[in-house]
């Protein structure tokens, strides 16, 4: 525990020290890692944190600095870190001058305390949302969700990286010493006018497309580098941009493995050689350095689905160290929820262009089911206990074509069939956000247990979600 606090201090203080997050020539400038948030509760059963998110600055280009918001500092947030089983007590408070929300993305918690459109906080206000966490080890992570809102919110820098631990991410033999072989990697893609400010939303195929940037960040920094050692590190990576959808690679084609998806560990390592992304979906993976000698270096890449392709960050090898470990071949045990245990099979079509009559007029583009998110309404009832299929067909008419990414609150899914395919291996473990393409539909199962409460189900390319692409389902006692 000590080492935890030691380890915390010397993150904290190094993520004040950097003044600057770009530089004039790439991977100069250290990957900036988000320090651990403080537990201020002494008992290792509880949690007591706090989170500010406020307005502020910073230089990513040379030469410019850009007005941002944060959490507890001035871009991104830090990263929390909670044990299964512990009660966590956060206080919120919205120093911006308009209102937010700070939604728990992943988390498995009462409806009122998730934090979406409905849990608004108004400017110097506080909200003190407290749950017990009551699932297995996995990357989460917390962002925005007031309404209309959101997109801007996370692109200005409203985002933080949300960890669960438990007795199998303990006992596993995998890298897990944060900031050292256990690294958080945020990346986002943003768009900079010549004065540094973020080029949010400005005009329609922004809304369609979703924006889309030109510069790349990893953790707030432009093209940062990592030193590394000839060892095994994880990454847990965070498609943290309002609607990009990533291909992510090592500039080698060396292969990885993933070993986490959405809602935890898979059951088994997934080799591969480059992994896709859509926004808010996170994946761990294990990089491999030990094939590498001390001075070879090797880029990571990323590229978006509209072409555009990024040099993240770079890895230096700068030390030697022996690493003979292998990954276990089973990291986790997955029981297939069967999907005679479904009690209801509900459908979702997410749709573009509208009905073709008023193609793409504001009213009718980007809906789900024909309609746009009413706070006043509730879409669909669910039953408390139940299993539920959920099939989502992103309907394309072909004007306007374009991937959609499902996202939903409450509870972890598995995807049972993407067009009546078995999902890639990669894609077998517990989820809460999808991708489905053009005409494709993407069967999902989930157990609505535990918990009631109204919960959002959206695309997670916040500017869909923003324009309406959202409903809410309430989980009720029957
Ligand atoms: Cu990541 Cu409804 O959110
Ligand atoms: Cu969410
Ligand atoms: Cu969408």
């Amino acid at each position: 525990m000590k080492r935890d606090v030691f380890l915390a201090i010397l993150l904290l203080v190094g993520w004040q020290v950097f003044g600057q997050y770009g530089a004039e020539v790439p991977f100069t400038v250290p990957l900036p890692i988000p320090p651990l948030l403080e537990d201020l509760n002494p008992d290792p059963d509880r949690a007591q944190l706090e989170l500010i998110a406020r307005p502020g600055s910073r230089v990513f280009l040379p030469g410019t600095r850009t007005q941002t918001y944060g959490y507890n500092g001035d871009y991104l947030g830090p990263t929390i870190k909670v044990r299964r089983d512990e009660e966590v007590s956060i206080k919120v408070s919205n120093q911006l001058d308009e209102v937010t929300t700070v939604h728990w993305h992943g988390l498995h918690i009462p409806g009122e305390m998730d934090g979406g459109p409905r849990q608004v906080i108004r400017p110097q206000e506080v909200w003190n949302p407290h749950f017990t966490i009551n699932q297995p080890a996995a990357t989460l992570w917390y962002h925005p969700h007031a309404l209309g809102r959101a997109g801007e919110h996370v692109y200005r820098g409203l985002a933080g990286l949300f960890i669960i631990e438990d007795e199998i991410s303990d006992e596993l033999d995998i890298p897990k010493t944060y900031g050292v072989d256990d690294i958080p990697l945020i990346i986002q893609d943003k768009r900079f006018h010549r004065d540094g400010s973020f080029g949010y939303i400005e005009g329609r195929p922004d809304i369609m497309h979703g924006v889309i940037g030109d510069t790349v960040l990893a953790n707030g920094a432009v093209q940062p580098f990592l030193n590394v050692a000839t060892i095994k590190i994880r990454f847990r990576v965070l498609n943290g941009s309002t609607s990009s959808i990533y291909r992510l690679f090592l500039a080698d084609r060396r292969p990885f493995h993933q070993i986490a998806s959405d809602g935890g560990f898979l059951e088994e390592p997934v080799k591969l050689r480059s992994l896709l992304l859509s926004a808010g979906e996170r994946a761990e993976i294990v990089v491999d350095f030990s094939a590498y000698n001390v001075g070879d270096s090797v880029i990571l890449k990323v590229v978006e689905a509209q072409g555009k392709s990024f040099e993240v960050m770079n890895f230096v090898v700068a030390e030697q160290q022996s690493d003979r470990s292998e990954l276990p071949p089973q990291l986790t045990t997955i029981e297939p929820i069967p999907e005679t245990q479904a009690a209801k099979i509900r459908r979702f079509v997410l749709d573009t262009t509208g009905d073709g009559r008023q193609l793409m007029s504001a009213e009718n583009r980007l809906t789900i089911n024909g309609k746009k998110m009413n706070i006043d309404r509730i879409d669909e009832t669910v039953r408390l206990g139940d299993t539920e299929i959920w099939e989502i067909t992103n309907r394309s008419r072909g004007i306007v074509d374009l991937p959609h990414s499902f996202h939903l609150h409450d509870v972890q899914f598995q995807i049972l069939d993407i067009n009546g395919q078995r999902p890639p291996r990669n894609q077998r473990g517990w989820k809460d956000t999808v991708m489905i393409p053009t005409d494709t539909t993407v069967r999902i199962i989930a157990v609505f247990e535990d918990y009631t409460g109204i919960y959002m189900y959206h695309c997670h390319l916040l500017e869909h979600e923003d324009d309406g692409m959202m409903g809410q389902f309430e989980v009720r006692v029957p």
